[in-house]
């Protein structure tokens, strides 16, 4: 009896230290925190982690636009939501070309109406997006980790700032270490981000230059192997504009490191898969990789996408907390 005493109130002692110690989780510099929900919203992240699973369950292939959003949001105008904003001209991020290959707002809306019944007026569309990427990959069997929350959403969206904030999949290494250094993101934050094309689609005329043209002489790209562009010639004309293309072949569904070992065969889809060659940390980021005994991928994906989300973020008494995602308060 009195051990039983003894453990129970162990286990009181516990839980009471670890409430204290969850409560002080370090806030970093923009003031975002690991469980900034814990109190305002206790049951946040578990709506949203429902809405996300109860949608894959039905679409699986959701899981690769859904991360797709959450790096569209950050690199315009910061992890602020207006990625998911709609104007009456439609002259909105949405409406932007990269932009119209993105799927799965409605499982925004739908996490989103499912926080205001709950908590209304709490939970910012941006903190939506940032938990419905991670979930979207716990969902594809990728290790959790913890993200941080208590961005707020901004109120401007432009059509215009799109193309010019997004890495193209034309890019040469240059170009791509310039610009996730202009956002904060280091060489490593490239090459384990681009892992994301582990999953999901890409379309014809990202490589048609790759595959019929590629210094105006009727060639194609040195850098992809011969093989490789003969089978992807087979499935995409020089005038094709529709068809899609699994980036990851054969296992495009499965988060995984085989993207790595693409690339390193010279069978990376894009220009800017290829060009993770042409950097020599990139280049032994990748390889190290393609050893299964030397692939720190999952873990270091969870970094680089805390890295991610820090990116211009509006916090305090910054921005709003909309109600609706597709619109300002
Ligand atoms: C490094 C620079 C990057 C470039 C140039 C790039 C470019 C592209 C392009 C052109 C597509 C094809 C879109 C389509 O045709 O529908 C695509 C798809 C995709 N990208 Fe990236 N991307 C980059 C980085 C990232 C990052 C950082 C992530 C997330 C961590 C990401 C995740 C994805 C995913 C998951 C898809 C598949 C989307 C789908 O299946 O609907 N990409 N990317």
């Amino acid at each position: 009896m009195a051990t039983l005493k003894m453990s129970i109130s162990w286990f009181f002692f516990l839980q009471i230290l670890f409430s204290l110690l969850s409560s002080f989780a370090p806030t970093n510099v923009q003031g975002l925190k690991v469980g900034f929900y814990d109190k305002s919203c206790p049951k946040a992240e578990l709506i949203v982690k429902k809405s996300v699973f109860d949608a894959m369950k039905k679409d699986p292939t959701l899981g690769a636009p859904l991360l797709r959003m959450f790096f569209h949001d950050c690199f315009v105008r910061g992890c602020e939501g207006s990625v998911l904003l709609e104007l009456k001209n439609k002259k909105d991020e949405k409406n932007a070309v990269p932009n119209l290959s993105l799927r799965g707002f409605e499982i925004i809306d739908n996490a989103k109406a499912a926080l205001e019944k709950e908590c209304p007026g709490i939970v910012s569309c941006s903190d939506v997006l940032a938990l419905v990427a991670r979930d979207a990959m716990v969902a594809l069997n990728v290790p959790s980790w913890g993200v941080e929350t208590g961005r707020r959403d901004g109120r401007v969206t432009n059509i215009n700032e799109v193309t010019s904030n997004l890495p193209s999949p034309f890019d040469n290494i240059t170009s791509l270490i310039t610009q996730f250094r202009s956002k904060g993101l280091g060489k490593k934050d490239l090459v384990v981000l681009s892992g994301g094309h582990t999953i999901g689609i890409g379309h014809c005329p990202q490589i048609t230059n790759r595959l019929y043209n590629f210094t105006g002489k009727r060639d194609s790209d040195p850098n992809l192997d011969t093989e490789y562009a003969a089978s992807l010639r087979k499935k995409c004309k020089p005038t094709d504009t529709t068809t899609a293309l699994e980036m990851d072949p054969g296992s495009f569904k499965t988060f995984d490191a085989s993207y790595f070992k693409l690339v390193s065969q010279r069978r990376g889809l894009f220009q800017s898969d290829a060009a993770l060659l042409d950097n020599q940390e990139t280049k032994s980021y990748v390889l190290k990789q393609t050893k299964s005994y030397g692939s720190t991928f999952f873990k270091d994906f969870g970094v680089s996408m805390v890295n991610m989300g820090r990116i211009g973020v509006l916090t305090g008494r910054t921005g709003e907390v909309r109600k609706k995602c597709r619109m300002v308060n």
